[in-house]
């Protein structure tokens, strides 16, 4: 048993009690039981088959795909396949879809669940102006018989696979569209409804608001899935506890810490979490994290890949901004063990880099919707996505998620 006096945690979690037995429920997704409640967010560029077997080995939980385009996917997009891999021992197998066409959607859905996938999750909260820009992702939110299309066409096609979706509260706070949209979910089916406690408008800025999660609890009574501002386990039982959700969602806060799934299912189970690794530690998750990228990818591609996290995992420990512009251009597993062998083994985790945003920055935009999409929020013709491989591998390019 650790020593909860020798707590690594923020202020204000340093007296947070663990949970106690029976205090939370297993998640419930049609048949899935999802215990501890816990879900890996699905973020682009990052939770791939390689980051989430990562996370999966350190707890469990529920571990989504990145979002994967319909058009793409059927298409049948080298890269997009990719991306929706996964390996046999991936059970709950999880994948977020983007798309706007209930056609594509249906069809996508299809294909899924004939590959065996066992969650299937639409993205409706992506603030991308090339996507707003269209009526898509967060755009779609503010006409709910369109979400109501679009979920019809998923849990029509999904048979007993649970189907769910992850929203924001809105477009900004004067066009907050959760309530009405989840409610439109609900009525076609969905298993559960995830909610980011910020508006388009916001992206990653501030603070998530989890009283909209709160709100939301009281409005469906599918289970509601907390999403914004889970940095540490304790995080977590605050968010469940003061909002009633049903689990939480972790985005930014796993980051270069897929460890933190291993607090999260201690102190679900009552425990005081293991103390965070030092620096010896984490380079050894790094080379792991690294070997499973090149896998995936192949060595050139993975090695690239690895470079961003290479920034993520250092964050904070003495020296790491000083190597950081070689990290950056690593080209093998060796030079990045060549790198990480310069910084002291024996550092303790850095307080400092428990609660910093590892991506995006915290800035706000000016959300664009197309000409008079305010006009008819009741209409519910699908926004025109893109279809030829040029606009697809455009358009794909240009998401960064929700
Ligand atoms: C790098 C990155 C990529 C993301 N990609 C997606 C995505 O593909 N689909 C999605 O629904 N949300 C995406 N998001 C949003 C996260 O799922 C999550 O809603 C958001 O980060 C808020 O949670 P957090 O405060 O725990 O980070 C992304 C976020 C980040 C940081």
């Amino acid at each position: 048993m650790n020593d909860p006096s020798e707590r690594v945690a923020g202020d204000f979690n340093m007296e947070v009690p663990t949970a106690t037995p029976g205090e939370f429920q297993p998640l419930k997704l049609g048949a899935l039981n999802i215990w501890p409640p816990v879900i890996l967010a699905p973020m682009a560029g990052v939770t791939n088959l390689a980051f989430r077997s990562l996370c999966r080995e350190q707890g469990a939980g529920l571990f989504v795909s990145e979002m994967i385009t319909a058009r793409g996917f059927l298409n049948g997009n080298r890269l997009t396949n990719l991306l929706a891999s996964s390996a046999p021992n991936e059970k709950p197998r999880s994948i977020q879809v983007y798309g706007s066409d209930p056609i594509d959607l249906s069809e996508m859905v299809r294909a899924l669940v004939d590959q065996g996938v066992d969650h299937i999750d639409l993205n409706l909260g992506c603030p991308v102006p090339k996507v707003t820009r269209t009526g898509g992702g967060s755009a779609i939110p503010l006409k709910p018989r369109l979400v109501a299309r679009l979920v019809r066409a998923m849990t029509g096609a999904a048979g007993s696979v649970p189907v769910t979706i992850k929203m924001r509260k809105g477009i900004s706070s004067e066009l907050l569209t959760f309530v009405d949209a989840a409610r439109a979910a609900e009525a076609e089916g969905v298993a559960a409804i995830a909610l980011h406690g910020r508006t388009a408008e916001e992206l990653y800025s501030g603070k998530a608001d989890w009283n909209a999660i709160a709100r939301l609890k009281d409005v469906v009574s599918v289970p509601v899935l907390g999403n914004g501002d889970i940095w540490e386990c304790w995080d977590a039982l605050r968010m469940m506890r003061e909002t009633g959700c049903d689990a939480v969602v972790v985005g930014r806060g796993c980051l270069g810490r897929p460890w933190l799934f291993r607090e999260l299912a201690q102190v679900f189970e009552g425990l005081e979490p293991d103390r965070p690794p030092n620096m010896g530690e984490v380079a050894g998750v790094m080379r792991d994290h690294a070997a499973r990228l090149a896998d995936l990818f192949g060595p050139a591609m993975g090695l690239r890949q690895m470079r961003k996290w290479t920034t993520w995992y250092t964050k904070g420990f003495r020296g790491s901004a000083q190597i950081r512009g070689r990290l950056h251009m690593i080209e093998s597993l060796g030079e990045l063990d060549e790198l990480l062998g310069e910084l002291d083994s024996e550092e303790a985790f850095p307080q400092s880099a428990l609660r910093t945003s590892r991506a995006k920055r915290g800035h706000r935009q000016k959300v664009r919707l197309p000409e008079g999409y305010l006009d008819d929020l009741q209409d519910d013709t699908p926004p025109k996505g893109p279809h030829t491989p040029e606009e697809i591998a455009a358009y794909e390019r240009a998401l960064e998620g929700g």
